[in-house]
């Protein structure tokens, strides 16, 4: 394919939230492994003050071994920065638009987790700007990223999450006791305090009793204005790799379950055994179930993303209870991490769907929806 044939691939990395670093590297990877018979790379990195950067193709730099990506500050190269937003999308200097007039690129893959970036925020944004891009829309990131809404659809849905009480920053700030005693009188300790919406553990803390509950709701409260509290389960972790057909009538390609098994050194999966600590956490793939729970849990899956209104891809997290293995939803990852050794690809390829060939899925997905969405109309139609 000549290079003009060639689609044009954004990848968007690092992002304004906490998982800016983690970014970086699922970006290298995708990056490396986009197929370049196909696609041709256009990396734009985001900083953490919410500027857009033109970066560099590193594969095209250092071919064997690319260094990890790093976001380049020279202000002629900024492309978009939230004050400019209303006045341009796309401030790129003319000589950087390289073949076509207008847009640089044809399709974007954001490649970056947490709020302002997997929230519906950016999704909002490339709608906006009639752009296709990679995963879910802006309605499944935001219900996604939110771990009190998320949980009211499932539970909607007859699945099962944990017990849960939800406390915004005001109800907090004037009545901290009112609150710890309803969660005394509703929940078993221990409890996980949580923003309602962060990932990578980041505020996530286990709390053994009522004693540890305010200064555990007060972290939390320094990520997100509402601060979910819920009840520990005793559980395996175990996640599933979800995947939009390609055939618009087909259900979602849903992957071997795996288990995250976190090392005794941590209470819990939290952000130091995730990314601190090299050897943290082990990753089971497959998950060591028998046949009929692994049906039971890809079938609860599968039926979560459909619930949750999710296109694209999806990681859906679940808690294999101990001695019951009653199966509860925990979390629903709309851009998981997506290094080569994170749990969605690794689980995409235990299925058999190789990284390269799981790139090149979600992004004929993107020009897919996309080209559905263009032919809509905005305007009442006569019959
Ligand atoms: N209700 C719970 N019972 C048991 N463990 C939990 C519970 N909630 C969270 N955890 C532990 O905390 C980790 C992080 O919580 P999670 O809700 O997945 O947040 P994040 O989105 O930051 O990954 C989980 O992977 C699990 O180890
Ligand atoms: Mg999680």
């Amino acid at each position: 394919m000549s290079t003009a044939d060639k689609i044009r691939v954004a990848v968007l990395y690092g992002g304004r939230s906490g998982e800016h670093e983690v970014s970086l590297m699922s970006a290298t990877n995708v990056i490396q492994h986009l197929d370049r018979t196909r696609f041709d790379v256009v990396p734009i990195g985001i900083d953490k003050t919410g500027g857009w950067f033109l970066g560099d193709d590193i594969l095209k730099k250092e071919l064997n071994s690319p260094a990890l990506l790093r976001l380049q500050q020279e202000s002629e190269r900024m492309l978009f920065n939230p004050d400019l937003l209303g006045k341009a999308l796309q401030q790129i200097p003319s000589s950087q638009i390289i073949k076509h007039a207008g847009r640089i690129f044809d399709v974007v893959f954001p490649v970056i987790h947490g709020p302002l970036c997997e929230d519906g925020t950016v999704q909002g944004l490339l709608e906006l700007a009639e752009v296709p891009y990679v995963g879910c829309g802006v309605l499944s990131s935001a219900i996604g990223m939110d771990k009190d809404v998320s949980k009211r659809l499932v539970q909607n849905a007859g699945m099962m999450t944990a017990p849960f009480l939800v406390i915004k920053s005001g109800q907090w700030e004037k009545n901290p006791q009112q609150f710890c005693d309803k969660v005394a009188d509703k929940l078993r300790y221990p409890v996980f305090v949580k923003p309602a919406n962060t990932g990578s553990s980041v505020g996530v803390e286990k709390v053994k009793t009522q004693a540890g509950l305010a200064d555990a709701i007060n972290t939390a409260f320094r990520y997100d204005t509402k601060v979910v509290v819920e009840q520990g389960i005793d559980a395996f972790e175990i996640e599933v790799a979800i995947l939009e057909s390609l055939e618009g009538d087909k259900d979602p390609i849903v992957s071997v379950p795996g288990e995250v098994r976190p090392t005794t050194a941590h209470e819990f999966y939290s952000y130091a055994s995730k990314y601190l600590d090299e050897n943290g956490a082990e990753l089971i793939i497959p998950a060591p179930i028998s046949e009929e729970l692994r049906e039971k849990v890809c079938r609860f899956a599968k039926n979560i993303f459909l619930a949750l209104e999710c296109e694209g891809m999806a990681r859906v997290d679940l808690f294999l209870e101990r001695g019951t293995n009653d199966i509860y939803f925990n979390e629903i990852n709309s851009i998981p991490g997506f290094t080569k050794i994170s749990m969605y690809p690794k689980l995409m390829a235990a299925s058999g769907m190789s990284y390269s060939e799981l790139l090149t899925h979600l992004i004929m997905l993107a020009i897919n929806r996309h080209t559905r969405k263009t032919k809509l109309s905005r305007e009442f139609l006569e019959a």
